[in-house]
């Protein structure tokens, strides 16, 4: 073979590898894609919730319909327990509209201002329901026991030192360091609603109560759940960043399949949610 040959054969082999690179490339970024899309569907499907029975008895003086999934919801005459509910409830529609609406690519390119003020309205109320969850949870008490309290406090601790931690680069100009915090931040600060959508999705599959009493609403499924709600969708985050950066084609099509499996059982646990929880609720 000529010197001429191997260069052209070389050049092929670099051409070849590239595009099957990019192929695997691709096939990550379609996966997040995926996933975040029905993820969007479903905080939308929440925050209709919220507005619909929360916002909706507010409107009708009907505060008993605060404890249709709380026990602990409206209390005739604790002021300051009924003004964190609300506080907390109105913020949680703001945040779960709020949040995905962040890290749509396109808005951020092209609304640069509304991702400011998005940003800092998300970053004020992360902090803010955080808070009023630790009186909640503390103070009012909550169901779910103690080992329940303290994975929700360590969810709360760690959606305020993430919001901390994504603002001081967003402030230093460092974005690229800047998306990564935000998006571990979108994934604690999801923590609640992945636990609604993987409670729902362990329910479809079993069509009973299995792991946990349902009076008590405390047993070993719950107990993993309660940290699994933000610990395993950072564990993925992660996964997602390191085929993204580090890994070779196949580790980056290995992890494509994780998240389009994630996001599957994302979509069953939203159907789970919205006809078992979310829509029996809207409708009164
Ligand atoms: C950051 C995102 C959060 C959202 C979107 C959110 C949303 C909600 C919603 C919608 C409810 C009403 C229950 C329901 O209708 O399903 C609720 C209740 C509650 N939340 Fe949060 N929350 C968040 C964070 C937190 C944190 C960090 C804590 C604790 C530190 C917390 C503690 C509570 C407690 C104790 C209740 C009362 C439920 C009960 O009685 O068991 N939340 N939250």
């Amino acid at each position: 073979m000529s010197l001429s040959d191997k260069i052209s054969l070389s050049n092929e082999l670099a051409i070849f590898k590239r595009k099957h690179r990019s192929n695997a490339e691709r096939a990550l970024a379609s996966s997040a894609v995926f996933w975040f899309t029905i993820a969007f569907i479903g905080q939308l499907i929440f925050v209709l919730y919220i507005i619909g029975l929360y916002g909706v008895s507010l409107i009708e003086g009907d505060f008993e319909r605060w404890n249709a999934m709380m026990p602990n919801g409206y209390t005739e005459g604790d002021i300051m327990g009924n003004i964190n509910i609300g506080i907390h409830l109105f913020l949680a529609a703001v945040i779960s509209l709020g949040g995905p609406l962040q890290i749509i690519p396109s808005l951020r390119k092209w609304f640069p201002t509304f991702h400011r003020w998005n940003g800092r309205i998300y970053i004020f109320t992360a902090v803010v329901i955080s808070l009023t969850g630790f009186y909640l949870t503390w103070i009012r008490g909550s169901i779910g026991g103690l080992i329940g309290d303290v994975a929700i406090t360590i969810n709360g601790v760690l959606i305020i030192l993430f919001a901390m931690i994504a603002i001081r680069y967003a402030m230093d100009r460092k974005l690229a360091i800047h998306r990564k915090w935000a998006l571990r931040l979108f994934m604690v600060v999801s923590g609640v609603w992945f636990f609604r959508v993987g409670f729902m999705f362990w329910m479809l599959i079993h069509q009973k109560p299995v792991g946990f009493d349902p009076v008590t609403f405390q047993g070993p499924f719950l107990t993993f759940l309660n940290f699994a709600q933000y610990l395993l969708p950072l564990l993925l985050l992660e996964i997602y960043f390191w085929a993204k950066e580090k890994s070779g084609n196949m580790g980056k099509l290995a992890v494509a399949s994780l998240v389009s499996i994630f996001a599957l059982i994302t979509a069953i646990g939203i159907f789970g949610a919205t006809m078992g929880m979310w829509l029996p609720n809207l409708i009164h």
